[in-house]
């Protein structure tokens, strides 16, 4: 089995973590609304990452919207005392499956709620709040408001350390000074690097980057290079491409998504991986292109 914990460890608030997690979002239905094709497929997926040393689990209440964080339950109650589950709140879910700005005090107050009572938890661990100014990527608003609200819910004991997700540096640096920010949840892989100079001034700071879409999301990455360098090293390109993140900032945490065994224990392998230089090397070029 891989020994995950030689990818190191980085710090998550309070918390320290192994740079290899997991992300939850995969075990909800299709378009990740509903139930599962396979709910025991998805608590086996959740109990083997678990078994394997993952201690950092990505999820929301959203997802389903309740379905993924109700599975987490099953699977994991009650939890290792060394796993960390970083949910978010700041969408809510239409009957239509859309996803829709949710940043009243009311919305947030009752999101948190929602995830305490789905996940079984007194305090939830760490909230991002998913910024929806633009659903698709980073864009500038004041999150004053609604970053308020989470702040005055960790005073009550409800969280214990805040993030930002889908946020540009500004907002990043705005946030700071309401509260301690823990982590930046953002779209970042090796073919969509708008953060790059972001993820070097974050781990300059201390504060953890945890890319979303790791692997391309809903459209695995794909490329002749990646599949090149991949064979080259007798691995597959899903693990080169969570090797090069690895490598690419000590700050990075990665949640590699996935609703199937196989392709949890194919990625976890990825921690077995050293990118040689020139691997780097060819890899940067992707992004650059
Ligand atoms: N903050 C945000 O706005 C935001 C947005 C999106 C996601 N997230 C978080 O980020 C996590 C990761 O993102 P993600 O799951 O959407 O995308 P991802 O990790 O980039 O990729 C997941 C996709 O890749 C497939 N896959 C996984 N491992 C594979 C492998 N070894 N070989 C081939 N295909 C593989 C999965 O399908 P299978 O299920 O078939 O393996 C799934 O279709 C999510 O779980 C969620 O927690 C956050």
């Amino acid at each position: 089995m891989t020994d995950i914990a030689q990818t190191g460890t980085f710090q998550l608030g309070d918390r320290t973590v192994k740079r290899l997690g997991y992300g939850a979002m995969q075990l909800a239905g299709p378009g990740v609304f509903g139930p599962p094709r396979d709910r025991a497929a998805a608590i086996a997926v959740l109990r083997e990452a678990v078994a394997q040393g993952v201690d950092h689990i990505d999820t929301s209440d959203f997802y389903g919207p309740h379905v993924t964080n109700q599975i987490i339950r099953e699977a994991l109650h009650p939890y290792p005392d060394d796993l960390v589950i970083v949910t978010k709140v700041g969408a809510k879910r239409g009957a239509d499956a859309s996803w829709n700005p949710a940043f009243s005090a009311e919305e947030l107050t009752q999101a948190v709620h929602d995830n305490l009572r789905n996940l079984g938890v007194d305090a939830l661990d760490v909230v991002n709040l998913r910024l929806m100014f633009d659903v698709h990527g980073p864009a500038e608003g004041l999150i004053e408001a609604p970053l308020t609200v989470l702040a005055e819910l960790q005073r009550k004991g409800l969280i214990r350390r805040i993030g930002l997700s889908n946020a540009t540096p500004r907002q990043v640096a705005d946030g700071r000074r309401i509260t301690e920010i823990a982590c930046v949840q953002n779209q970042y892989n090796l073919a969509h690097r708008g953060d790059d100079a972001f993820i070097d001034d974050l781990a300059a700071a201390g504060i953890a980057y945890v890319p979303f879409f790791p692997l391309g999301g809903f459209s695995p990455l794909q490329s002749d290079t990646l599949s090149e360098v991949a064979a080259g090293l007798g691995a597959t390109p899903m693990q080169v491409a969570l090797a090069w993140l690895l490598r690419r900032s000590p700050n990075i945490l990665l949640i590699p998504g996935t609703s199937a065994l196989g392709h949890l224990r194919e990625n976890l392998a990825a921690a077995d991986l050293a990118l040689p230089d020139a691997a780097m090397a060819a890899l940067d070029r992707i992004g650059a292109a």
